[in-house]
Formats: structure tokens, sequence, C-alpha cells
């Protein structure tokens, strides 16, 4: 089935849908992302996307391209011409196309918008969850404003292919101090021998992942204790349970770090209880 991707107000057959050489996404990351989940024809918490988005452009002083009623319709429009029950959309805003120069362009230039929605197998994602994923840790070496949730994603991309060339699937990033911050493109949490859930705040050093706001309610809604602090490595390895969350995993037990076994070596009931309770908690908007 041919795919349809949104460029600045047009949808394209996506093999040819493009941008500017010059688009300042392109040549410096100056740009922001957001991914949203996409389950049984319905868009998952739109509204914490449309927040996100609007405070990372603001961080940027990159102007907000549409109405939230308007992207919502180019969503839906994407989502619907890929035919994409379940999956996920991806949202791209960048400073727009300029000619190359590090210094914000003066006037302004409009920004450049794309859309993408790509259908994923959630039988894929649940059997995964069954038997939950390794991760490895690396040194922290990102700039300090991750809370922006900017494209400039070169090093959880060398932190992912470290883990996936070390047999794992996520790397977990770990600050001079010896704690986690997240993932490459997670958040991180463990469950203490006391059953205790601990993620760290995400006020500095962690984006503030949506699927971490409403795991945090649904922890709340199932009576469960939680701590935000950061943990160590040498904490989480003697943690009852370990788990990452994302719009793209959800809540993914994790079984190994560093190839020692979390627990038993095989998720617990924590993370899966949270994962099976959690759309329970969300915004859903039909597509
Ligand atoms: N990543 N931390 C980082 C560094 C991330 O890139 C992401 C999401 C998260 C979790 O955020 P959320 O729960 O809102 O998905 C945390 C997306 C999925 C990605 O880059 O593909």
């Amino acid at each position: 089935m041919s795919r349809i991707a949104y460029v600045n107000g047009r949808y394209l057959p996506h093999d040819v849908a493009a941008v500017h050489v010059e688009d300042r996404g392109f040549q410096f990351a100056d740009a922001v992302y957001e991914v949203c989940e996409i389950r049984d024809g319905h868009l998952v918490d739109p509204t914490l996307h449309f927040e996100r988005l609007e405070r990372s452009l603001g961080e940027l002083r990159i102007a907000v391209p549409m109405s939230r009623a308007a992207m919502l319709v180019v969503m839906r429009r994407v989502a619907r011409a890929n035919r994409v029950h379940d999956g996920s959309l991806y949202v791209q805003v960048s400073r727009g196309r300029s000619r190359r120069d590090h210094v914000f362009p003066s006037p302004a230039v409009r920004p450049t918008v794309v859309m993408t929605a790509k259908p994923v197998a959630r039988a894929k994602g649940e059997a995964l969850a069954e038997t939950g994923i390794g991760v490895i840790t690396v040194p922290e070496n990102r700039w300090e404003r991750v809370d922006i949730k900017s494209v400039s994603l070169l090093p959880n991309c060398l932190a992912k292919q470290a883990a996936k060339e070390a047999g794992a699937r996520e790397a977990w990033f770990v600050d001079a101090g010896g704690f986690v911050t997240e993932g490459g493109s997670t958040n991180a949490w463990i469950v203490t021998v006391d059953g205790v859930l601990v993620t760290r705040p995400a006020e500095h050093g962690i984006l503030r992942g949506i699927t971490r706001t409403i795991t945090l309610k649904v922890a709340a809604k199932l009576g469960l204790k939680v701590e935000e602090r950061a943990f160590t490595v040498e904490e989480a390895k003697r943690a009852r349970e370990a788990f990452v969350t994302a719009a793209t995993t959800l809540v993914m037990p994790v079984v190994s770090i560093d190839g020692s076994p979390v627990g038993n070596g095989a998720p617990g009931t924590t993370a899966p209880a949270l994962r099976a309770a959690f759309h329970d908690s969300t915004e859903m908007v039909a597509i």
C-alpha cells in the first residue's frame, strides 16, 4: 500500500516527500518533534502532545505553525491516508528554510511542518512485553536541554545502536554521579524490593514523557507508592523490577541491565499491571 506524508500543506507520496536542503531541521537539527500512539483508530493523548510541542517550540522561539484544531485535521488525514489503525504518528516542526547561517533567520521564515504515520502490529509489542527487554548503560553525553523534544538525537542514536550491538533494546544514560537519567528514547523506572516505584523527576535531565505522566496517574489509581527521585545503576540492578515508558513501547519490562538479570530475569507483576491498565487513563480521540 502506498504511504502518504504531509509536508507544508501538501499530502505527498512518501517516496518523494521531502524538505528543502536548506531546511534548518536538516542543517542544524533546529526542529522539534512528537511521536503519538495510534490505538484502535484513536489518537492517544493528543492534548498532552500539543502542550509539549508548543512548549518545545516556545523554548526554541519557533512560532506555533498551526492551531491545535488544524493540526488534528492533518493528523487525522495522515493517519487515514496511511490506513493506520494501530501504530504511531510523527510530527516534526523545524524553524524553516533559510540560507545557511547559524543565527535565526530574520525576519523569521515559515516553520516547516512534516507528518508521517505508520502501522505497528500491536501483537509484536505485546509479545516483547511478555519477555521484557535488556538495557545497557552508557555515559550521559547529551546537552542540558533534553527537556526540549528536539530532533538533535545523535547521542541517542549512538547509544541505541550500541545497545543493539550488545544484544539489548535500549540504552540508559548515566550521569556523572552514577544516576540513570533516561533511555535513548524512553523514560526509566524501577520497582524497589519494597514495591516502591521510582523514576527521576522531570524537572531536569530528562524529557517529561507523556507515557511517564500517564503511568504516574495509573500508579496512583492502582494505589502504588511512587518516589520521584534519581536512582543509580546499582540500585536498579538490585531492584525487584525495572521498566521503560514511551509512546512507542508503552510500559515495557526491563529484565536485564548490562547483562545482569533484574529480579529473577523475567517481567514481574507491577510493570505488566501498569501496562494493562494504561489506556483506561489516556485521552482517546477518534481519527
Ligand atoms: N521518544 N525520553 C526520550 C529521550 C524520548 O525520546 C522519549 C520518546 C521519551 C518518552 O516520551 P513519551 O512517553 O512522550 O513518548 C523519553 C519517542 C517515542 C521517539 O523518539 O521515538
